[in-house]
C-alpha cells in the first residue's frame, strides 16, 4: 500500500504522507524508498513547477524514524548504513530542482525535522500539537539524517546545538523566532498558504534568510573563535549534565563541529559513523528498551483488556490542599482540563492550597506553554472550601491529608456521607496499607491508592495500588486518569511500601548507617551521582524530610523485621530538629531556600569524625547491592506485575540511572550470580540484611534471568 497520495494543482504537487495502518507518521525503509522514485517521477513531471508536503495524520506531520527498524540492526556496519542511507533520501529532497515546501502540522521530530529541514521553506501550524526537535540523544542516538548539519546551518551552532544536545521540542512560535520555520499559520489555511508559497518559490525562487540571534549571536556563530566558545561551553554543560555516562550528546556535538568547521560531506559522514557507533552500543539500546516499556505501559489498563470499563471523570475533588494536594489539583486541571475542587479543613490552608495549584499555571504561562486565555479558564476551573460542598458531584475524589490512618480513615468516612455511592476515592498515601483505609468503606470496591510523586508537576511516575477488593473498573479509571495527567502509571501491590518506597527504604537505611560509621556526607551522596543518580542519598533524604523518611522506616522496619532496621542517624537528627529542606536544616544548610554545603555540625551530633578514608567502590556496593536486593526480594512477592513495571517504577520514581536499564536489567548485567556472590560478601562483613533473596540464589543456581537474553 502506498503512503503517498500526490494531486496537481496549477503545477504543484501536493504530496500527502499517510503511513497506512499506523496511527502516526514514520519513517522506514519502505517510505523512503517510496519517497526517493516519488522525488524522480515529479523531477521528470513537466506538469509540477513545485512540491507540498504535507501529512495526513491529524496530530503529527512525521514522529520520526520505525524505531523498531533500529532494534532489528545486528551491527555497526548495518546501523551506519542505514544513517548513511537516511542522509542520501534527504539530500534528494535538498538538491531537488523543483521547491519543496514542508507544511508541518503536529509532531515534527527527528528524522521528520530532518526532512522538513532539507525542504526549501517550512511552514508550521499554531496547533499546540505541533511541535518540532531533535530527541534521538533521548535514544542515545544522534539525529543520523544530516540533522546535525542542517540545523546549525539554518539557526546558528548555539541555538541549533541548544535543541539537538537536550533534544527538546520547541513549539511553533519559537520555532519562528529561531528561524527554524518560515511562517506560522492556523492548521485551517495550511495547505493552501504552503500551496501559494510553493508558488511563489517556483516563479522567484528561493528566499534569502536572515539568522535570527542578533550581533551577540552572529559573533559566536559566524566566527571560528565565536563557535570554538559555544562547542567548548557546550561540552562542558554536556559533561556537567550526563556525568560522562551518556555519549550521544558529545557524539552530536563532535558531528556538528566537524560539519561546520570541516564541510558538510566530512560532517555527514562523521554523522552516520557516530549513529552506527552509538546504535549497537549498550546505552542506546536501554534507552530504546525504556521507551519500548514506557510505549507499552500508554496502552496498558492495569488489567487483562475487555474486563473493565473506564468511567468519566468530570469533576475531580482533593481533599487536603498542602504540598501533595495542591500539587494534585494543579497538574490535573493544567493536563486533564478537569473541573476540581479542594477541600481542607479550614479556609486559609484552601486559600494556600490555591495559590499553589494556580502558580502551577502561572508557570505555565510565564513560559509560554498556555496563553493567556488559557490561563484564565483553566484558573476557572479551581475551586476549594472548608466543606464537602460540591463533592456530592465529583467522579473522583483523591485524598492527600495527614499521613495518619485515623485521619485518612474519617476523612473516606466523611466522604461517602457525601459522595455519589459510585464514585471513586483514591488515597495518596505513601506508607499506609490500603486495605487498612479501606477496611471500613461501605464501598472498598471503589477505594484504591494513587501514589503520587513530589512534585507531584515533575515527576513522571504514578503507583496505582487496588486492594483486594477493588474493582476492575475501578483500577482502570485510576490507572487512565493518571495518564491523562501525563504520569506514566505502574499498578503495584498493596504490601509496605508498595514498589517504589519499598527498594528505596534499604538504600536510604544503608546511607544511615554510612553516616553512622563517619563516612563524609559529600562523599556518599558523589559515589552515588557518579553512579548515575540525579541526587544522592543523604541530599535526598533532606528532599524527602526526616520526619518522614523515619516515619517511612518505622513501618518498613515492623514490616520486614530486621532486614530494615533503621540506622541511628535520623533519631539523632530529629532530635535537634533537623528536618531537611523545609525547615533549612538537614544535613545540608540551606540559605534562602538554596541548598549550600554540608553541615558540618551534623558531624558531632551523630557522634562522629568524619572520614574519606573509606573504600568508595564499597560504599557504593552497598548502597546499590541493598536495592538490588530488595527489588528481588519485592518481585518475587508479586509487589509488581513484570521486570518492566519495577525497573520504570525505579528510573522514574527514584531516578535509578535509566543508562543502566534499572534494577532488574542490572541484576541481568552483572548476572545473578555475580550478584550473589557479592551479597554474600557484604552479608559476612555487614550483617544479615545483606543476605541474598532466594529468587537471586534461585536464578544464580538455574541460570535464570529476569528479562529473555
Ligand atoms: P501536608 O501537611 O502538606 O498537607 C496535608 C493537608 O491535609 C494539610 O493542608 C492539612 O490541613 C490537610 N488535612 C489534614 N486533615 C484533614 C482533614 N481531616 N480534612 C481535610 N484536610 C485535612 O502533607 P503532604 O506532604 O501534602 O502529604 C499529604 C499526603 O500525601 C500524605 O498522606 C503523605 O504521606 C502523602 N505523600 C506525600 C509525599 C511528599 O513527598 N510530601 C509524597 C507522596 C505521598
Amino acid at each position: 500500500m502506498s503512503s503517498f497520495a500526490t494531486t496537481i494543482e496549477n503545477g504543484i504537487a501536493i504530496v500527502t504522507f499517510d503511513l497506512p495502518g499506523e496511527p502516526v507518521n514514520k519513517l522506514n525503509g519502505a517510505v523512503k524508498r517510496e519517497l526517493e522514485s516519488l522525488l524522480a517521477r515529479l523531477r521528470d513531471d513537466s506538469a509540477t513547477r513545485a512540491v507540498v508536503l504535507i501529512s495526513g495524520k491529524p496530530d503529527t506531520f512525521i514522529a520520526g524514524a520505525d524505531i523498531e527498524e533500529f532494534t532489528a540492526i545486528a551491527n555497526q556496519t548495518e546501523a551506519e548504513r542505514l544513517s548513511f542511507e537516511g542522509q542520501e533520501t534527504v539530500s534528494r529532497l535538498e538538491t531537488s530542482q523543483k521547491p519543496i515546501v514542508a507544511a508541518i502540522n503536529g509532531a515534527c521530530l527527528g528524522g521528520g525535522l530532518e526532512v522538513a529541514l532539507a525542504c526549501h521553506y517550512r511552514i508550521a501550524t499554531d496547533h499546540p500539537k505541533t511541535v518540532l526537535g531533535l530527541p534521538e540523544v533521548q535514544l542515545g542516538l544522534i539525529p543520523g539524517a544530516g540533522g546535525c548539519q542542517r540545523l546549525p546551518r539554518l539557526i546558528g551552532a548555539s541555538a541549533a546545538l541548544d535543541m539537538i544536545l537536550s533534544g527538546k521540542t520547541e513549539r511553533a512560535s519559537k520555532a519562528l523566532r529561531l528561524g527554524l520555520v518560515d511562517e506560522v499559520v492556523p492548521p485551517t489555511i495550511l495547505r493552501q498558504v504552503a500551496a501559494a508559497a510553493a508558488d511563489r518559490l517556483a516563479r522567484e525562487g528561493l528566499p534569502k534568510r536572515q539568522q535570527k540571534g542578533g550581533l551577540s549571536g552572529m559573533m559566536l556563530d559566524r566566527t571560528a573563535p565565536g563557535r570554538r566558545m559555544v562547542y567548548r561551553a557546550a561540552r562542558k554543560q554536556v559533561i556537567k549534565k550526563t556525568g560522562g555516562h551518556y555519549p550521544a550528546p558529545l557524539a552530536a556535538l563532535g558531528a556538528v563541529e566537524v560539519g561546520l568547521e570541516q564541510g558538510i560531506a566530512a560532517g555527514l559522514a562523521e554523522e552516520h559513523r557516530a549513529f552506527g557507533e552509538l546504535a549497537v552500543g549498550d546505552v542506546s539500546r536501554k534507552l530504546v528498551q525504556i521507551f519500548f516499556a514506557t510505549t507499552a505501559l500508554k496502552k496498558d489498563d492495569g488489567v487483562p483488556a475487555g474486563t473493565a470499563v473506564p468511567r468519566q471523570i468530570r469533576r475531580l475533588g482533593v481533599v487536603g490542599s498542602g504540598f501533595m494536594g495542591a500539587g494534585i489539583a494543579g497538574t490535573a486541571v493544567l493536563n486533564v482540563e478537569v473541573d476540581t475542587r479542594l477541600k481542607d479543613s479550614d479556609l486559609t490552608r484552601i486559600g494556600k492550597g490555591l495559590k499553589a495549584a494556580t502558580g502551577l499555571l502561572k508557570e505555565r504561562l510565564d513560559r509560554r506553554r498556555i496563553t493567556r486565555p488559557q490561563y484564565e479558564r483553566l484558573s476557572g476551573l479551581l475551586s476549594g472550601s472548608a466543606d464537602y460542598r460540591g463533592f456530592s458531584r465529583a467522579d473522583l475524589v483523591i485524598e492527600a491529608v495527614f499521613e495518619e490512618l485515623d485521619v485518612k480513615r474519617q476523612v473516606l468516612a466523611e466522604l461517602e456521607a457525601e459522595i455519589r455511592p459510585d464514585a471513586i476515592f483514591a488515597t495518596n498515601t505513601s506508607t499506609i496499607p490500603i486495605h487498612h483505609i479501606a477496611s471500613q468503606a461501605r464501598h472498598p470496591e471503589r477505594v484504591l491508592g494513587m501514589h503520587f510523586f513530589s512534585p507531584v508537576e515533575r515527576m513522571p511516575l504514578l503507583e496505582v495500588i487496588p486492594t483486594g477488593a477493588t474493582s476492575p473498573d475501578t483500577i482502570v479509571t485510576a490507572v487512565r486518569f493518571g495518564r491523562r495527567m501525563g504520569k506514566t502509571v505502574i499498578v503495584v501491590a498493596d504490601r509496605p511500601g508498595f514498589w517504589v518506597n519499598r527498594i528505596l527504604s534499604p538504600y536510604l537505611n544503608e546511607a544511615g548507617h554510612l553516616l553512622q560509621e563517619g563516612v563524609n556526607i559529600e562523599l556518599i551522596d558523589r559515589v552515588m551521582t557518579e553512579f548515575g543518580f540525579p541526587v544522592g542519598p543523604v541530599a535526598l533524604l533532606d528532599e524527602v524530610g526526616l520526619d518522614v523518611a523515619q516515619k517511612a522506616g518505622s513501618v518498613m522496619h515492623e514490616a520486614f523485621g530486621d532486614r530494615m532496621k533503621p540506622a541511628a542517624a535520623l533519631p539523632r537528627m530529629l532530635g535537634a530538629t533537623r528536618l531537611g529542606r523545609k525547615n533549612g536544616r538537614g544535613f545540608y544548610s540551606y540559605k534562602a531556600a538554596h541548598k549550600a554545603g554540608v553541615d558540618k555540625s551534623v558531624y558531632p551530633l551523630l557522634g562522629v569524625h568524619p572520614t574519606e578514608n573509606v573504600d568508595k567502590d564499597l560504599v557504593e556496593r552497598r548502597l546499590v547491592y541493598s536495592m538490588l536486593n530488595e527489588a528481588a526480594l519485592a518481585c518475587a512477592d508479586g509487589v509488581v506485575r513484570s521486570p518492566r513495571d519495577a525497573d520504570i517504577g525505579a528510573i522514574f520514581g527514584i531516578g535509578f540511572p535509566a543508562f543502566r536499564g534499572g534494577p532488574l536489567r542490572m541484576i541481568d548485567d552483572v548476572g545473578p550470580a555475580r550478584v550473589v556472590e557479592t551479597l554474600y560478601q557484604l552479608q559476612e562483613q555487614f550483617g544479615e540484611r545483606f543476605r541474598p533473596a532466594p529468587a537471586l540464589l534461585e536464578m544464580a543456581r538455574s541460570g535464570g534471568r529476569y528479562y529473555p537474553a
